[in-house]
């Protein structure tokens, strides 16, 4: 493997592959000054010869120099007081009392792996290289580790930043970002998601404002009001060029991502835990590690980030042991029965499940003491004696015995005031003194910062899990965070309990996972309310979102889909009428919005069981045929307006290609349309399997696939027809020759 690392005796450092650059140098001020992010360079170190520095008379010179202001210097760990008045990476408070901090190059080490985080999630090392440089503020004792890991094979800079505070009086720390990035000047815009319980994962795309533009969240979780994710890219890229750098981190509690332009028009990022409302006291001897922060860089448009993105995080975020396995499909409780589910019911759906073909039955909420609606007993975990009389080991081992896995529903993380565990343990709770504390869908929230709280949660859901009949656990979060406060930390800590809580549920799921491997774990938080790469670290799929009309559905795939690659994903068919929303659409559009998801499966009674029962069985055999397809492969945005959706599968294996198209409303006397396909082999034949017709590579990607006509018209025999009406889906099946 060639060096990825390079370093001049100057002190350049150049960290290069195939997908990028990235050089800063030591300045002769001794600050870590930032050269180039971009495409890669053949002499990146060279980059320092031509590099110009500014001074303007209008702006203040750093520290008694003549031409040096750090307001005009991109840089890689800027603080705040002394010359650059940007938001800063570091800020805090120092042993003087004052907030000024300067950071100067001590050492700097390079090595051919990567560390895991102590106490966090992080990315998994293997051919890749490890930069390690060490700033110092050498009057008040702090050092800065900031840590950059580049891989040989994937276009992702993951950097992460320590603080140890090596004085003998307290430091505190406010901003204590992952990363700052510094861009050069030039139009760019930004793309970031939004979004609320069933609307996750809209687009927004803005021009990148003067000023600062922030996306963060300060309820307990990453949440889907802002996804942790912008991309900024050079104006005007389109899916299918122009230069994107996207930042996430690998982190599920409060975050931010801001993106300052300057006076002078040079952009930064910042990305790491929100300092909003954060604030951590240093210790004499102790270190702090931030998350870690991904960056992407791409010429290639977002469908070249996305792809960067997609073979990072299935090779090394999610759980290796699922990567390529393909997915059970399932009939879930949830929609098919809500609350009102028994021993009886539930044998009866396994049933109906395994005569229309699926692999799992999964049991959703109500199934514990007491739970016939969401006002009481989350935290018992106990199954409830009328309705499951004998216990959940002994219904999974009945389940199984009809030849379909099991799993289960946890909300570990919450307690209802009307439960057990709030009896015996109400301080238990995230509360402040004197406050009534908020609900939020009748629950509170356990604090996870308490050791004895984590270990609580271990031994009850240990307890079915040991059972050895689990298959699978959907584990839920239904609730943002109100009063967060511990009664386990000092008053002066209070501000520490919002990643205290993160560090608890990543040192729980840790255990936990690694007692149970083979447990297919699935996170949900409302839906997409926590889907972030600290989650998928320990779960291998999420369930995106509780917006299971196709209509909604496509948008929310459309928007993950930027990030995550749909192997982490969960979707099923739900009811017609809609649950959310109200629509009425077919079977077939509805399994057609989760088409390319990993896992596939359905949430329907006893009724509509029986009335779909022969479209249902093709759609399961379908997903249970295409299922080791769905892992691994290569998913392309073609087409997205309000009324068109046309997206391209193509298996790991390069020898199928689906191409799902989308039509919302129909209107009569609409333009034939084509898509464009992408990545295909030019000269090779692919033969559509509807009727066997052969298609070359070539004219796939250039001439394009003619797509199926909407109309209410009559029938002309050489156009592919949709259904006729609104909310219509095709999908086409080629294999390569
Ligand atoms: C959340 C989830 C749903 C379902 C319910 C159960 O809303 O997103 O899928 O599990 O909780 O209460």
């Amino acid at each position: 493997m060639p060096d990825l690392i390079q370093v001049s005796k100057d002190k350049t450092f150049a960290l290069t592959n195939r997908f990028f650059s990235y050089v800063f140098r030591v300045s002769p001020e001794g600050i870590l000054e930032h050269l180039h992010y971009g495409g890669p360079l053949s002499d990146p170190l060279n980059v320092s010869v031509h590099h110009i520095r500014t001074q303007r008379e209008v702006a203040s010179t750093f520290q008694g120099g003549k031409f040096f202001s750090l307001s005009d210097t991109p840089q890689e760990f800027p603080s705040f007081g002394t010359s650059d008045y940007r938001f800063p990476a570091l800020h805090g408070r120092n042993s003087d009392g004052n907030t000024v901090f300067s950071l100067h190059y001590k050492r700097h080490k390079i090595s051919k792996t990567k560390k895991p985080l102590k106490d966090l999630p992080s990315t998994r090392g293997g051919n890749c290289e490890t930069l390690v440089v060490t700033l110092e503020d050498p009057l008040h004792k702090l050092d800065v580790e900031l840590h950059y890991t580049i891989y040989q094979d994937f276009g992702v800079l993951v950097r992460s930043a320590k603080f140890k505070n090596k004085s003998d009086t307290e430091i505190q720390l406010q901003h204590a970002f992952s990363t700052a990035l510094d861009l050069p000047p030039a139009e760019y815009e930004i793309l970031h998601f939004h979004g609320t319980w069933s609307r996750e994962f809209n687009e927004e795309r803005i021009e990148v404002p003067k000023g600062r533009f922030v996306v963060d969240s300060a309820r307990g979780t990453s949440s889907a009001a802002h996804s942790p994710f912008v991309a900024i890219m050079q104006k005007g890229a389109s899916e299918a060029v122009g230069r994107v750098y996207a930042t996430t981190l690998v982190y599920s509690g409060n975050f931010s991502i801001n993106v300052e332009k300057g006076e002078f028009e040079d952009v930064r990022i910042l990305a790491g835990i929100n300092p909003f409302n954060f604030h951590w006291r240093l210790k004499p001897g102790k270190k702090f590690c931030t998350p870690e922060a991904l960056h992407v860089f791409t010429e290639d448009g977002l469908r070249g980030m996305s792809h960067i993105w997609h073979d990072f995080i299935r090779e090394k975020i999610s759980p290796p042991q699922f990567k390529y396995k393909p997915r059970p499909t399932y009939l879930n409780t949830w929609e098919a029965a809500y609350f009102d589910v028994n021993e009886d019911k539930v044998l009866a759906l396994a049933d109906k499940a395994k005569h229309v073909g699926v692999d799992m039955l999964v049991l959703d909420d109500g199934w514990f003491e007491g739970r016939k609606d969401d006002t009481s007993s989350l935290g018992d975990w106990v199954a409830d004696k009328e309705r499951f009389p004998n216990g959940i080991p002994w219904l999974a081992s009945k389940v199984k015995a009809k030849g379909l896995k099991f799993g289960i529903w946890f909300e570990p993380e919450m307690v209802n005031p009307r439960s057990m565990l709030f009896e015996k343990h109400p301080d238990w709770i995230l509360h402040v003194p004197g406050r009534k504390p908020s609900l939020g869908r009748n629950q509170l929230t356990l604090d996870l910062s308490r050791e004895e709280v984590t270990d609580y949660i271990f031994e009850k859901v240990d307890a079915i899990l040991s059972c050895g009949d689990i298959d699978y656990v959907k584990w839920d979060m239904n609730r943002n965070m109100t009063e967060v406060g511990s009664a386990g930390l000092a008053r002066n800590r209070q501000r520490e309990v919002s990643h205290r809580y993160m560090i608890g549920l990543y040192r729980l799921l840790k255990k936990l996972t690694a007692k149970y491997p083979d447990v297919l774990f699935e996170n949900c938080a409302s839906g997409g309310n926590r889907f972030d790469l600290g989650m998928l670290s320990f779960m291998p799929q999420t369930w995106t979102s509780d917006m299971c009309d196709p209509v909604g559905r496509l948008d929310i795939v459309n928007g993950a889909s930027y990030l995550f690659p749909l192997d982490v994903t969960a979707a099923y068919v739900g009811p017609s009428p809609n649950h959310q929303n109200g629509r009425v659409s077919s079977i077939q559009t509805r399994f057609m919005a989760g088409v390319f998801c990993a896992a596939r499966g359905m949430s329907l009674n006893e009724q509509d069981l029986a009335d779909n029962h022969e479209e249902l069985k093709e759609l399961m055999a379908f997903a249970k045929r295409t299922a080791p397809d769905m892992v691994g492969g290569r998913f392309d945005r073609l087409i997205k307006s309000d009324n068109e959706v046309c997206w391209q599968y193509t298996t790991r294996d390069q020898k199928t290609v689906y191409v799902a198209y989308f039509h919302i409303l129909a209107a009569p006397n609409l333009p034939f349309r084509r898509a464009r396909l992408v990545g295909l082999d030019g000269g090779a034949e692919y033969v559509l399997q509807e009727d066997k017709a052969k298609y070359q590579g070539d004219s796939l990607m250039n001439n394009g696939l003619p797509l199926p006509y909407v109309t209410t018209g009559h029938v002309k025999e050489n156009v592919r027809y949709m259904a006729k009406g609104d909310f219509s889906s095709y999908l086409f099946e080629f294999t390569k020759k």
